[in-house]
């Protein structure tokens, strides 16, 4: 028994290498890795740091040249943006031209998994010249989004645009881009295509682009950033640099204290919209983010323990959904209200990446049965589809783009 599941893990070990070879990119010396073949052809900053944890298991080697070449494409003021577009992508039809304004990258950014996925990645290797050469870009990118991103000192990064969380057409934007919960994806499209007009308006200076339009904390946003500013920060003591390693554990706990002052209410915690932070009370798998940033308290994780069994909200035959089953936005399928472009689906389906920041978050809290399941349900989807973008949880079927890196992130879990 014990025999045939080591040949299980093995095989899936190797099925996993084989799609991030298949899915590596080189361009002027610079390696990457591109999240699908047929749908994602540019190197994207969130996978590009779960590819680095990937890589980690397989090859720490390349899994560092992935993060290199993510810091080298920082701007002068400390952001790394969401895409960087290294080679053309036009041989894939359906993916959208989106003008952003910068041309080798996009203008926004994603949630800054840099330092966890630098920290593991040194977990693998040991090499300390690589760390050396990571917390400076770490402590730009961590400087610039607290500088820029909370201009009235909140403790909370503020997102321009959905597309920053990498959650892009989640129903946690609904209210903050004024569409009801059973809009179309062309209407989202729409609305998110504005602000991105507005921020190039605005000559991307944020502060200016968020008075006139939009400006949501996002849950898992914030909690990367405590989880990544406590990770610098053991960066910075493995480096013997205790200044900065103040520092970096000085900023987790302010982030995490503006959590708990402006996102909780009755042991959950919401995304917040406008500078008067209204709660958005809509119920996603963020609500169990909090976990991954240990700003739970034991009770209010106990109250996570009790949604996580709720058939009526997450306890879907293939946890966890992305969004409540209850909630009216809920849709679980690939085609979002019958639109046949292959566009990604948060409102509904599992993805593995959130699945990972939960699994990672109920272990510190030592909510091991809840782990398991989440990480064998996991394991289910890919056993029955294959590596696809994301999984309706109901029956568990594939969607979106095909060989997608993100289900390697099992090899991080088993
Ligand atoms: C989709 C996802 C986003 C991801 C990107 C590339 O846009 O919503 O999170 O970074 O694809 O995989």
């Amino acid at each position: 028994m014990a025999q045939a599941k080591t040949k299980t893990h093995n095989q899936l070990k190797a099925d996993i290498a084989q799609l991030m070879a298949d899915n590596r990119r080189e361009k002027n010396g610079h390696i990457y890795t591109i999240p699908s073949r047929d749908t994602y052809p540019y190197q994207w900053l969130w996978d590009s740091c779960f590819h680095a944890i990937i890589l980690s298991h397989i090859d720490p080697e390349i899994a560092k040249a992935e993060l290199s070449s993510l810091a080298s494409a920082q701007f002068k003021n400390g952001m790394i943006p969401h895409m960087i577009y290294w080679q053309r992508g036009d041989e894939i039809t359906p993916f959208p031209v989106i003008k952003w304004g910068k041309r080798r990258t996009s203008s926004i950014t994603q949630p800054p998994m840099l330092a966890i996925a630098t920290w593991q990645v040194y977990q693998a290797c040991g090499d300390k010249s690589f760390l050396r050469d990571m917390l400076p870009v770490i402590r730009r990118f961590h400087g610039y989004l607290r500088r820029q991103r909370d201009p009235r000192k909140s403790g909370l990064i503020g997102v321009v645009n959905p597309d920053e969380s990498g959650e892009d057409n989640s129903p946690r934007y609904d209210q903050a881009l004024h569409l009801d919960p059973h809009h179309d994806f062309q209407s989202n499209f729409k609305k998110r295509l504005r602000l991105v007009k507005n921020y190039k308006d605005a000559r991307f200076m944020v502060k200016q682009h968020m008075d006139r339009k939009h400006w949501v904390r996002d849950v898992p946003m914030n909690s990367i950033f405590v989880a990544s500013s406590r990770a610098a920060a053991q960066i910075a003591g493995e480096l013997d640099n205790t200044l900065q390693q103040k520092r970096f554990t000085k900023h987790a706990e302010q982030t995490a204290a503006g959590m708990r002052l402006h996102m909780l209410e009755h042991d959950l915690f919401w995304s917040t919209m406008g500078y008067n932070q209204k709660k958005i009370c809509v119920r996603t798998w963020a609500l169990f983010a909090p976990l991954f940033a240990q700003v739970a308290t034991p009770q209010e994780a106990e109250a996570l323990r009790r949604i996580f069994y709720d058939e009526k909200t997450f306890a879907t035959k293939y946890r966890i959904p992305s969004t409540s089953i209850d909630e009216p936005a809920f849709d679980p399928s690939g085609d979002w209200r019958g639109e046949s472009w292959v566009g990604t689906n948060w409102r509904g389906p599992v993805w593995i990446g959130a699945n990972w920041i939960m699994a990672k978050g109920l272990e510190k809290y030592g909510m091991d049965k809840e782990r398991d399941i989440l990480v064998r349900d996991s394991l289910r989807l890919i056993k029955k589809s294959g590596f696809r973008e994301y999984y309706d949880p109901l029956t568990g079927k594939g969607h979106g783009a095909r060989n997608f890196t993100w289900g390697g992130l099992l090899l991080d879990l088993l």
